[in-house]
């Protein structure tokens, strides 16, 4: 990838070359992905500048688009600190034929550690892009950084500041940047510094220790660039950036600003990762995670009594395995199990699912955490539980002890109907589960396996997360009552007779989506008059897959041509 000097003649001065003769001349170089002139927008501008700017930068993105042959083209979004004008920049150059999307002008934000405000520029550029595209950040080269910005959906890097720090005598660190002439040791094993101390790389001469310096910050940056993509591929990226977040207050502010975007967030987090929900400090609330469990409990709970016993104690996980006399002495008398935890309310129902047992908070709670979920608690029992709430120890304890074989029956029954409420929706649950229930569960473990209603097997439940995978029957139930698009995902007749015998669906073959899947959500694959062809599981959201051309949009479980499903 080349750049086309629009930081450089913005910092250093006018070059005197048109936008053409830049193109040009990185296709005559033989350039991958060559960059647009474009007119670098200044945190300082006033909105009618930026905008009279964006419009220069479009046109001569327009030019060349028309210019570029067989190199890609760098489409760069601007717009200074203004949100409004960075999603119409970056919609218009959505609907260019460019392969690339750098976010520019955002060097000064990132020199002034003004990290709120590149949330604000990042989300919103985000925001009108299209998904199919890489996004890169222009100029974002300290390691501090990579982590959030991953986090904040940007692919790809550039910077010069590791050479550039170098000729200042500064080493670049995860911590932050330091000089030399302040440095109490040196304490690196990178490559570059291994082997020297710090009096030995004072007295090395200028131009070799610029050389030793600048491969130092190098290798900081790669390795952390590494350590980024470890977190994305075990699920765990939000743990990393909020960690690195607290290297500098500014970025704690960008970290903190993010929860403002949690809706925007939660459209794309995985109903459920493989790795536990770490909490890593009070901003860990503001994680999509913490937004859609809000959600789901107040929109898709149905209590099982009208009055509530409440119990605490986080650790004691899952909750109805530790509290087995508690929770029975209280649904004798006619109380609801609640355990309240940092996520708030947790129904006893509930208690082994994601991300509710695989969580972890430290013991001693913070209040910011404690304020939180106790204000979702008290709306949670005011919308649910009429008749009030009491403390469970306060309870006669009389009616406890082991709970008898109907009453097993009557936990498991709320418990399946609780998830399969809480992950398809109430109406979705009414007609998977109407009729008589009857389960199949684990003889190890004694959780319940496969789900069984007037005797057709319609749902399983998976062990890991405690959601469920949806067998073809209980698809055709959903299909059958539910009007489309509701977890449906829409095919072309070409494709059905490869889906229907258990193949993926790939992009292309995507017609439409239920907007509300999300990666990793059970889905209905349909073909056009909305027959079940099979089921499988999300692995992009609607707004990917239909941008996307190529590449896997659902794994399929079953096909509806597919014999023995068990
Ligand atoms: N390098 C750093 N910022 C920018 C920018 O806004 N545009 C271009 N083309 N390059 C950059
Ligand atoms: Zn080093």
């Amino acid at each position: 990838m080349t750049d086309s000097g629009t930081f450089q003649s913005h910092m250093y001065g006018d070059v005197d070359l048109t936008n053409r003769e830049i193109v040009e001349f990185q296709k005559s170089i033989g350039t991958d992905i060559g960059t647009v002139l474009d007119i670098f927008t200044e945190p300082f501008w006033s909105e009618k500048q930026t905008a009279e700017s964006i419009e220069e930068t479009l046109k001569r993105t327009a030019e060349a688009v028309s210019l570029k042959g067989e190199m890609m083209i760098n489409g760069v979004v601007q717009g200074s600190v203004y949100p409004n004008l960075r999603k119409d920049c970056a919609e218009k150059l959505a609907r260019m034929d460019v392969d690339v999307h750098p976010i520019g002008g955002v060097v000064p934000l990132m020199e002034q550690y003004r990290y709120a405000e590149l949330v604000d520029v990042i989300v919103s550029s985000k925001m009108g892009l299209n998904p199919n595209r890489p996004v890169h950040l222009f100029g974002a080269g300290h390691p501090m950084i990579l982590a959030f910005a991953a986090l904040l959906g940007c692919d790809l890097f550039d910077s010069a500041s590791y050479a550039k720090f170098a000729k200042d005598d500064r080493m670049m660190f995860i911590d932050g940047t330091f000089r030399l002439q302040d440095m109490q040791s040196l304490d690196c094993n990178c490559p570059a510094c291994r082997g020297i101390t710090l009096e030995g790389l004072r007295k090395t001469d200028k131009n070799e220790r610029i050389r030793i310096i600048a491969r130092h910050n190098l290798y900081q940056i790669k390795q952390e660039l590494s350590l980024v993509k470890r977190y994305i591929r075990e699920g765990r990226l939000w743990e990393l950036a909020e960690i690195r977040c607290r290297a500098h207050p500014a970025m704690l502010d960008g970290l903190r600003k993010l929860r403002e975007y949690q809706d925007y967030m939660e459209r794309f987090d995985p109903i459920s990762r493989d790795g536990a929900v770490f909490y890593t400090g009070i901003e860990t609330r503001g994680r999509p995670v913490f937004r859609r469990y809000d959600d789901r409990l107040m929109t898709r709970y149905v209590p099982p009594t009208k009055k509530a016993a409440l119990f605490y104690g986080e650790q004691n996980k899952p909750y109805s395995r530790f509290f087995v006399s508690d929770f029975v002495n209280a649904r004798r008398q006619g109380y609801t199990p609640i355990v309240l935890s940092p996520f708030g309310p947790v129904p006893a129902e509930l208690d082994e699912m994601y991300p509710l047992a695989q969580s972890m908070f430290p013991t001693i709670e913070d209040t910011d955490t404690e304020n939180e979920s106790d204000e979702f608690s008290l709306s949670f029992l005011e919308k649910y539980f009429p008749e009030g709430a009491v403390s469970g120890s306060d309870l006669e304890a009389k009616y406890g002890g082991e709970p008898t074989d109907d009453e097993m029956r009557e936990n498991d029954a709320n418990r399946v109907r609780a998830v399969a409420r809480y992950q398809f929706g109430i109406e979705a649950a009414e007609a998977l589960l109407r009729g008589e229930l009857t389960f199949r569960k684990s003889r190890k473990t004694g959780k319940i396996r496969n789900v069984f209603s007037d005797g057709e097997h319609v749902l399983s439940m998976r062990a890991g997360d405690g959601f469920f995978t949806l067998r073809m029957e209980g698809a055709r139930r959903i299909t059958e009552s539910i009007p489309a698009p509701h977890m449906r995902v829409r095919i072309t007749d070409d494709a059905v007779p490869f889906v229907s015998q258990g193949r993926n669906v790939f992009c292309q073959f995507v017609t439409d989506a239920d907007a509300g899947l999300v990666p990793m959500d059970e889905a209905i694959i349909v073909d056009k008059d909305d027959r079940p062809v099979g089921t499988g599981r999300m692995l992009l959201v609607r707004d990917e897959i239909l941008s996307m051309e190529k590449g896997v949009a659902v794994k399929t479980r079953t096909g509806s041509d597919e014999e023995g499903e068990d």
